[in-house]
């Protein structure tokens, strides 16, 4: 029999609007307290450090989430049900989803990410390890809406969102961002990592590791900024800050000033007291009973999750409209 080898294709449906960019850094630098989107971490620099975080011994997240593939792919395989199209969100380097290809087989697979230039290396590789499996990266900041092209969603979609960056959402933008999802589903259905709340000793090194990675993942957010906005922020005026809020159940990174200092940007300035912060992040953290909850707010049906032996970390997979 010949193998008929095909070649990603590529489509970009990001254009950020720089001047709506700019303004809405300058809106949440002016905000009480002061605050920026994480997705600002995300430069070439920061999207670098992320995977560094992620070999961080204090770091679990990542390393956890593949033991439990690891032990449950039949199971997950199996609630998952035949070949479909695995749409993968914030894809990064694909490897987490090439990882599944072997059990789940499926039969496109659509690697989604904020900017295309992200996925489109990593897609190029991964075609010469999979010649005939049709693939189809789509750049797109999913974060606002997920309008997918209608060719990106056809033939039962299975998304996949792992590395629990569901929890990089409040609770209250994450259940209209499953709304979407499910709205999309077409008889598929959402596999979805989530972390899970465990002792404030485990979770606040994850996000405050002995080498300074995270520290440096989110001070870079300083120097991302100082190019978007022309700012003149000086590293060494700021620290990283971590912490569990168990209130909230979720870890807040925020940058702190070291000592009363003025930044300017252009056409617009703000003093920073000694202390006062500038929130990055939060990294919520969820109950196996309040994830599952979410899901069946949003709508899915036939929620299943498998977990590590520590229950740290845990699998969904929920089914959408049919
Ligand atoms: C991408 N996201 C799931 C990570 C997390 O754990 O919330 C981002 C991160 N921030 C600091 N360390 C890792």
């Amino acid at each position: 029999m010949s193998i008929t080898p095909t070649t990603p294709r590529f489509i970009e449906l990001h254009h950020p609007d720089a001047q709506s960019l700019r303004d809405e850094l300058a809106a949440g630098l002016s905000a009480e307290p002061a605050h920026i989107a994480p997705k600002f971490l995300y430069d070439a620099l920061g999207s670098r450090l992320f995977e560094a975080i992620t070999e961080l011994p204090e770091y679990y997240p990542t390393r956890t989430e593949a033991t439990i593939f690891e032990r449950h792919a039949a199971d997950i395989a199996r609630a998952i049900g035949p070949a479909a199209t695995l749409i993968d969100l914030g894809a990064g380097n694909c490897e987490k989803a090439a990882r599944l290809f072997a059990t789940l087989q499926p039969a496109r697979y659509v690697a989604v990410d904020i900017s295309v230039n992200f996925v489109r290396g990593a897609l190029t590789s991964l075609q010469q390890r999979f010649p005939t499996l049709p693939m189809l990266g789509v750049g797109l900041d999913f974060s606002h809406s997920l309008a997918l092209p209608a060719q990106a969603v056809a033939g039962r979609p299975a998304f996949f969102y792992p590395g629990s960056s569901i929890g990089n959402f409040t609770p209250e933008a994450a259940l209209p961002f499953l709304r979407s999802i499910r709205d999309t589903c077409q008889g598929g259905g959402l596999l979805i990592g989530v972390d899970l709340v465990k002792p404030v000793d485990v979770l606040e090194p994850a996000y405050d590791d002995a080498l300074g990675v995270t520290a440096a993942f989110n001070l870079n957010l300083l120097l991302h900024l100082n190019r978007l906005i022309g700012s003149d922020f000086a590293l060494r005026q700021w620290k990283h800050v971590a912490l569990f809020n168990a209130a909230a159940s979720r870890i807040e990174m925020h940058l702190e000033a070291r000592e009363a200092l003025r930044v300017r940007w252009i056409r617009g300035e703000r003093k920073f007291a000694a202390g006062e912060r500038i929130h990055t992040e939060n990294s919520y953290k969820y109950t196996p009973q309040a994830f599952t909850a979410l899901l069946r707010d949003a709508g899915f049906t036939d929620v299943q999750a498998w977990y590590d032996e520590r229950r740290w970390f845990a699998q969904f997979w929920a089914r959408g409209r049919s």
